[in-house]
């Protein structure tokens, strides 16, 4: 098998549905896709072989919503705020280890 390019590829849904219908845009999907995106930057993990943080479209999870997904690893979380998105970085980029408590199971 191939190695990836990225270590941790993120994908954080922001998709905003029509009002009423529940989706990630509801949340600050955004603001914490920024601040991941800062975080990881600052720790310097970005980049080839390491991690890079994208934006994503719906990814009909709009359940479980905000949801991000971390590939090759293929590890879905749910996040609420910048504690959680701290836990995601150090425990599951820094350290290997997967933030069961933020877990969405398959
Ligand atoms: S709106 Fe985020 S998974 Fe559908």
């Amino acid at each position: 098998m191939t190695e990836s390019y990225y270590r941790h590829h993120v994908f954080f849904c922001t998709n905003q549905k029509e009002e009423g219908k529940k989706c990630c845009g509801q949340f600050p999907a955004v603001e914490l896709r920024d601040y991941m995106k800062q975080q990881v930057k600052a720790l310097k993990l970005s980049g080839r072989g390491a991690v890079r943080v994208n934006n994503a479209g719906c990814m009909d999870r709009c359940s479980l919503a905000p949801v991000l997904v971390v590939y090759p690893d293929a590890v879905w979380y749910r996040y609420e705020n910048q504690a959680d998105i701290d836990e995601i970085i150090h425990e599951h980029f820094q350290n290997g280890t997967i933030v069961t408590r933020l877990r969405i199971e398959k």
